[in-house]
């Protein structure tokens, strides 16, 4: 996707939505912005193939050719995220069926059922198509297969496919009775034609039966995913397939499983928050992007220049001036190879008119497309951190992990909780937020993965834990490794069985405790420790079994019972946390756990808000700083400013919203010399 010495810049092109007379003012423009990729078709397959299987490409045709002409390289999207109105009605068969048996039909997008097999004919034929039609195309530089995979169906036709699923994982109906528990409530079922996916029942569905469809329509996407790579690989073996997951909150199906079918992986991200909750949230999406992709650089398909849908709030809101270039300089320090943004040109219609594009309906002469122009020139400054780092390692190189993990997401979804509260998305972030303010940078990462690049792995909320995955936990930790588990976490085996004995059952053992009773708090319930904070959601009945206790609660039926726990076992050391812990408390206690482990910071100065990352690409390191505080903040560096193409050593100050970005000459400061305040972008 990237040149060695050049970033990506641009975004979702659609000129099948407007007349030719456009095409040469967009390119024209384009130029002017330092655009050099475009993403194209992502949702054209009605502009590509009107009727069914008769293709018109020669506005296509044309506009990849004028692309190559003005020396900007395409993202060829396939378009099957949105099937056309002809293929739902040539296919009834094919269109998702909601739990309560609502057929769902064209209208919006993404009306498709992933199992049926008329939509994967069809979506391999139109992958086919474009795969020999330009898979040799002077402007080709990457396969963007689908977008945003995510559609959930029920109805005849997955239950067919969920049988075929569940008899290759259980083999026959006894395994099957058994992993669920089905004499619970009679569900035991006596033949596979009995079993349908958790459509709208009585009242509470059986959570292991709703955990096992997550899995397999989380599968069936994979495997929607594998026919196109299949087609474009055996087409253009050479040209890089990716696909653009939605993060964080779009989870439907396993995004390392996804990564691993394809070359890169691409994400799109937007602010969740107007205030710097939305610069936190920028730094998560792209460590979970990094994550994925193996430590390696990864794309940003898609941010917005300014305005975006707050559905929730029923309004848009605008980003202030500058937020586009600081947010791009965190997705870039944390491994980016560019920016690209939905999209170039809004649409004068369609649902999304009002979400901002590059160029905005009122034109070049806004503030939006200056800022796009100056943000495109900035990032020509930047290409040399395009350079994979010449050692082979990963762009940043942290000393703390995260586990993220499908199965824990989507079994804090079953409706079976002690409490409604336990979410896995909410625990994980609030780990990363307190790290994000404490300057550490940090990894995703699965227990069963390779954890030795890591000194500390946080563990929370993770309630469904294999014996595998328990003991990789185990060894980690024994071998000089510290762990951090959230309480409930390994309560259930991976069929969401409960462990016996204790709760978080399977690291009982590592943590050395047992969790005898569960004391979930309500809505405004507060536990109090006795090291004078508080925690909420969640407390427990907890024993030592061989750890020592950190805190305990005071106060209430708990009173004196350990609440944080410290194990020291081989030669780490397990910690327990048994609460939801206020946020001041959970950032000391990881800071504190983080600086026993000996994690230091990429740079002294980083934290609260002071944001400094570390990026490894060719030969050298980049420090990466941006001051999101509302005060000017210092940081000792040496080497060579890129944005101002001068050398810097000593004390820089940076003003608040001022970012910098230095090729690092040493890593140990220099006599400081003061050099002048960088100023933020107007
Ligand atoms: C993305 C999607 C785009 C556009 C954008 C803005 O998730 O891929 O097609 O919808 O959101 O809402």
């Amino acid at each position: 996707m990237t040149e060695d010495n050049e970033l990506v810049y641009g975004g979702d092109y659609n000129p099948d939505q407007w007349p030719r007379e456009t095409w040469d003012e967009d390119i024209r423009l384009m130029r002017q912005a330092h655009v050099n990729r475009v993403t194209l078709g992502v949702f054209s397959w009605s502009s590509l193939e009107p009727r069914e299987g008769e293709y018109e490409v020669e506005w296509l045709d044309t506009i990849m050719d004028k692309l190559a002409d003005a020396g900007i390289g395409v993202v060829l999207a396939t378009p099957t995220a949105s099937p056309p109105p002809w293929f739902s009605l040539a296919h009834p068969e094919a269109l998702p069926v909601r739990p309560d048996g609502v057929r769902l039909v064209h209208g919006s997008r993404d009306t498709y059922n992933p199992a049926a097999p008329a939509y994967r004919e069809a979506a391999v034929r139109i992958t086919r198509m474009l795969a020999e039609r330009y898979g040799q195309h002077p402007a080709l530089r990457m396969w963007h297969l689908h977008n945003e995979y995510g559609t959930v169906s029920h109805g005849p036709v997955s239950d067919e496919a969920f049988r075929v699923w569940l008899r290759a994982r259980y083999g026959t109906l006894e395994a099957l009775n058994a992993a669920w528990w089905t004499a619970f409530w009679s569900q035991g079922y006596g033949a596979w034609e009995e079993i349908l996916t958790p459509r709208a029942t009585q009242y509470l569905p059986n959570p292991a039966h709703v955990l096992d469809f997550k899995r397999f329509s989380a599968d069936l996407l994979r495997d929607c995913l594998r026919d196109q790579v299949e087609v474009v690989r055996a087409v253009t073996p050479d040209v890089p397939v990716t696909t653009n997951f939605m993060l964080p909150s779009w989870h439907h199906y396993d995004e390392w499983d996804l990564a691993a079918e394809i070359d890169t992986v691409s994400i799109d991200h937007y602010p969740a928050a107007r205030d710097v909750e939305g610069e936190v949230h920028a730094a998560f999406g792209a460590d979970l992007a990094r994550s994925f992709n193996g430590g390696r650089p990864w794309t940003l398909m898609e941010q917005a220049t300014s305005t975006v849908y707050d559905y929730a709030a029923g309004r848009i809101f605008a980003k202030e001036p500058g937020r586009l270039e600081r947010n791009t300089m965190q997705y870039l320090a944390r491994g980016a190879t560019g920016s690209l943004f939905f999209q170039w040109r809004n649409g004068r219609g369609g649902a999304e008119m009002f979400h901002s594009p590059m160029v905005p309906h009122t034109g070049p002469d806004s503030r939006v497309f200056r800022e796009i122009c100056d943000l495109g020139a900035t990032l020509g400054r930047l290409g040399e951190l395009a350079a994979p780092p010449a050692d082979g390692g990963p762009v940043n190189r942290n000393r703390v992990a995260f586990v993220w993990d499908s199965t824990a997401w989507w079994s804090s979804e079953t409706r079976a909780m002690p409490t409604d509260d336990l979410s896995f998305l909410d625990a994980v972030r609030a780990a990363h937020r307190a790290l994000w303010w404490e300057g550490i940078g940090c990894d995703a990462v699965r227990l069963g993965d390779d954890l030795s690049a890591y000194d500390v792995v946080l563990v929370p909320s993770k309630l469904a834990v294999s014996d595998d995955e328990a003991q990789a936990l185990h060894r980690f930790v024994e071998q000089g490794g510290t762990a951090v588990v959230w309480y409930f976490a390994g309560s259930t085996d991976e069929l969401l069985r409960v462990r016996q004995g204790s709760f978080s059952g399977a690291f009982a053992d590592l943590l050395g405790i047992r969790v005898e009773e569960l004391h979930p708090l309500a809505p405004g319930e507060t536990v109090t420790l006795d090291d004078g904070t508080t925690g909420d959601c969640w407390s427990q009945l907890v024993q030592l079994r061989g750890a020592e206790a950190l805190a305990h609660v005071t106060g209430g039926v708990l009173d004196g019972v350990p609440a944080i726990t410290r194990h020291d076992v081989g030669a780490g050391a397990a910690y327990h946390v048994g609460t939801r812990l206020e946020p001041g408390a959970l950032r000391r206690l990881l800071a504190d756990v983080v600086a026993r482990a000996g994690v230091t910071r990429d740079h002294p100065a980083a934290g609260d808000g002071l944001e400094v990352v570390r990026r490894h690409a060719g030969p050298g390191t980049y420090l990466l700083a941006v001051n999101h505080d509302e005060v000017p903040r210092a940081l000792t560096v040496d080497g060579h400013d890129l944005l101002a193409d001068r050398p810097v050593a000593g004390e820089v100050v940076l003003a608040p919203g001022a970012h910098l970005v230095l090729r690092e000459t040493a890593r140990t400061p220099l006599p400081a010399r003061p050099v002048d305040p960088v100023q933020p972008t107007p």
